[in-house]
């Protein structure tokens, strides 16, 4: 089910607990940025569309969006891109020269509807000057998040993502225990090659982060953070190297969890 809450006044977050089974659920979250020019950051997932593209219209008319900001191309980001640009034709999609390309393999934006933008460029939507950045953590080399100069607040795309057992509104109502794991267990995941990465190149990536002094963190993965929360968040993730690395489940626990679920069916 997706829902929706107020992250800071001007900003509203449209959110959906995605289930992995036998690891709980990661929060998909698109933010709405009203304004002068309204930015829609991110658009759902392909398999929650249309309840998506219900749940946009009671934040915003679909029609006085005038961009979208696409953090990346994964198909938790891009579920309603074309019907939003098929709906509303002044819209465009801010993205990378990699992010076209990337689409242009499965369903491609036309070029007319692009705006590029790579990350240490700046960006004037209405009032906002949203800066773009590569976060510390990423999961697709397309990956462009983004400092809002109104709000204070960074959007990190996938970069400080937590699994949870259950997603609450706030990351302030989670235990720094549930906090730090999920966010552990989510980067091992989504940015594995963390594994190779020398701790102190990660500090300094991390320290970038802090030298923007957020007023809030918000993830394509986890409930909005307010700033206190910043310490912990970047804390987490420098401990992600040393970490013990994820490994899936592998056939034999599959044929497990069909047997239960269809007794009969597998030997
Ligand atoms: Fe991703
Ligand atoms: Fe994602």
């Amino acid at each position: 089910m997706i829902t929706t809450y107020t992250a800071i006044p001007g900003i509203d977050v449209i959110t959906s607990a995605f289930p992995i089974p036998g690891f709980g659920f990661v929060p998909i979250n698109a933010y709405v940025m009203h304004g002068p020019e309204p930015v829609l950051v991110d658009t759902g997932s392909v398999i929650e569309s249309e309840e998506f593209l219900a749940v946009l219209r009671t934040v915003i008319d679909p029609a006085d969006l005038r961009w979208i900001w696409l953090t990346h191309s994964d198909f938790d980001h891009i579920g309603s891109l074309h019907a939003l640009l098929a709906e509303n034709p002044r819209l465009r999609v801010i993205t990378t020269f990699l992010g076209v390309g990337v689409m242009s393999l499965a369903s491609p934006i036309p070029l007319d509807r692009v705006h590029l933008l790579n990350p240490g460029e700046r960006f004037t939507a209405g009032h906002r000057s949203l800066t773009a950045l590569r976060p510390p953590a990423f999961d697709n080399p397309v990956t462009t998040g983004f400092h809002d100069s109104e709000s204070g607040a960074l959007f990190s795309a996938d970069c400080f993502g937590a699994l949870l057992q259950a997603v609450p509104e706030r990351a302030t109502d989670l235990s720094d225990d549930e906090l730090r794991q999920g966010q552990v267990l989510w980067a091992t995941i989504d940015s594995p090659w963390l594994h190779k990465v020398d701790p102190a190149m990660l500090a300094g990536e991390l320290d970038a982060i802090r030298r923007l002094d957020p007023t809030m963190i918000l993830s394509s993965h986890l409930p909005a953070a307010p700033a206190t929360m910043l310490e912990q968040l970047l804390d987490s993730l420098q401990s992600v190297p040393a970490a013990v690395p994820f490994v899936g489940p592998d056939q034999s626990a599959l044929e497990h969890l069909l047997a239960s679920m269809t007794p009969g069916v597998m030997s």
